[in-house]
């Protein structure tokens, strides 16, 4: 359910954040876009609703377009914070193919 454990709580910051603090903002909104994700699909995984099911497969997808265009941001905003994931992603697929 919905925390709301951001350091604003409905309210805007009464400054302008700095460049760290929105890149923490923006890495918090991340998660809050995939912890939506997880919510659609259990709830979808557990209901018998056709209809129900089709709508939130539908809003889990939109998630994750919003996902992305978080990731998309953080890689933007941070000097290198893209290496970091690229080299993630660059480990992952070497121990895959050493399964091959
Ligand atoms: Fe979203």
């Amino acid at each position: 359910m919905p925390e709301f454990s951001n350091p604003f709580q409905g309210n805007k910051c009464e400054r302008k954040l700095d460049k760290n603090e929105l890149l923490r903002a923006v890495r918090f909104s991340l998660a809050s876009e995939l912890e939506a994700i997880q919510l659609y699909e259990q709830l979808k995984e557990s209901i018998e609703n056709a209809d129900c099911k089709k709508i939130l497969d539908e809003i889990a997808d939109d998630e994750k377009v919003h996902a992305g265009n978080f990731i998309y941001l953080i890689e933007h905003l941070s000097e290198h914070e893209k290496e970091h994931y690229d080299e993630g992603r660059e480990e992952a697929r070497e121990i895959l193919q050493d399964d091959d």
